[in-house]
C-alpha cells in the first residue's frame, strides 16, 4: 500500500484575462519528499507556487494537503496546517533583531493584524525560556546564532536568507517551500545552504523547491517536476529529467531564442 501524499495538485488552471498561465498540472509530493519545480521563465513556476502556498486562487483544480482540501484557503490559513514558506526577496522585519525574526516565525501569520503581532511578540520575548530556546536552537541549526542580537538589516542577503529559514521551521511545518532560495548568493552560500537542506531532508522534512539553479536543484531534490509554458512537461528524478526530449528542447530552445536577443 502506497503512502498517502502530503501535498496534491490536481488539474490546477490559471487564467489571466486571455492567457491560460497554469494549464492542468497535478503532481504529488509524499512523506520526506523533496521536490523541485523548474523551467524557463514564464513557465508558470511561480504561478504554480503562490497558488500551493494561498497567495492567488486557481482558476480550476484542486490542491490538497494531507488530504484536506486547501483549494482556496487564505494564505495566513496555511501555516497552522502545517504549510511553511521562504521567500525570494526576503521579507524580515527591518528594525528587529534576528532573534525576533525568528521568533516572529514562532506565531500564527498575523491572521489579526500585524499590530497584535508585534504586540504578542513582546510576551514571546518574555517567555525566556522556551521560545526563545527554540529560536536559538533554530539560528544555530542555520549557524547564526552569533548574531542573535544582531539588527537584521546588518546581515549579507545569504544570511538573510537562512534566517527567513529558520523562521519559516519555527513553526514546524510538515512542508516547507522554498521559493528559489538560491537566487543571489555566491558559490560558498549556495553550498552552505545545499548542506542545510540535505540535512533536513535527513531528518525527514518535506520540501517543495523551486529554483532557477539547476546545478542546486539536481543536487538538492528526489523528483522534478519540469513546466514549460503553463503545462507540466516531465515529473521524475533529475537522472530522468535531465535525459527527458521535452525538457532538453524546452531548455535549449529557450536559450538558443534568447542568444538571438
Ligand atoms: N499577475 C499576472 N497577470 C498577468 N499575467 C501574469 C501574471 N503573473 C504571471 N503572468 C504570466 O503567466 C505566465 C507564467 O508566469 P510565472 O508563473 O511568473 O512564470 P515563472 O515563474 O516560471 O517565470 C507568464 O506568461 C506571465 O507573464
Ligand atoms: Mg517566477
Amino acid at each position: 500500500m502506497s503512502v498517502p501524499p502530503i501535498l496534491k495538485v490536481d488539474g490546477l488552471y490559471k487564467r489571466f484575462g486571455g492567457l491560460i498561465a497554469i494549464n492542468n498540472v497535478s503532481f504529488e509530493i509524499a512523506p520526506g519528499e523533496v521536490k523541485g519545480l523548474i523551467g524557463p521563465n514564464g513557465a508558470g513556476k511561480s504561478t504554480t507556487f503562490d497558488m500551493i502556498t494561498g497567495v492567488r486562487p486557481p482558476t480550476s483544480g484542486d490542491i490538497w494537503f494531507k488530504a484536506g482540501r486547501i483549494t482556496n484557503q487564505p494564505a495566513h490559513t496555511r501555516s497552522p496546517l502545517g504549510m511553511a514558506r521562504t521567500f525570494q526577496i526576503v521579507r524580515l522585519f527591518r528594525g528587529l533583531s534576528v532573534l525576533d525574526n525568528v521568533l516572529m516565525g514562532l506565531q500564527p501569520k498575523f491572521p489579526d493584524g500585524l499590530f497584535a503581532s508585534l504586540a504578542r511578540l513582546g510576551s514571546l520575548r518574555k517567555q525566556e525560556s522556551e521560545s526563545r530556546d527554540k529560536a536559538i536552537q533554530l539560528l544555530e541549526f542555520v549557524g547564526l546564532a552569533d548574531r542573535a542580537g544582531h539588527p537584521i538589516e546588518a546581515l549579507t542577503l545569504g544570511q538573510a536568507r537562512l534566517v527567513d529559514i529558520a523562521r519559516a521551521l519555527a513553526s514546524e511545518p510538515q512542508l516547507l517551500m522554498l521559493d528559489e532560495p538560491a537566487a543571489g548568493l555566491n558559490d560558498a552560500e549556495t553550498r552552505n545552504l545545499g548542506n542545510m537542506l540535505a540535512i533536513l531532508k535527513d531528518r525527514g522534512m518535506t520540501m517543495l523547491l523551486v529554483e532557477h539553479d539547476l546545478d542546486f536543484i539536481m543536487k538538492a531534490c528526489d523528483t522534478i517536476v519540469v513546466m514549460d509554458h503553463g503545462v507540466k512537461i516531465a515529473d521524475g528524478s533529475p537522472a530522468e529529467v535531465c535525459r527527458n526530449r521535452d525538457v532538453i528542447a524546452a531548455y535549449i530552445g529557450r536559450r538558443a531564442a534568447d542568444a538571438e536577443h
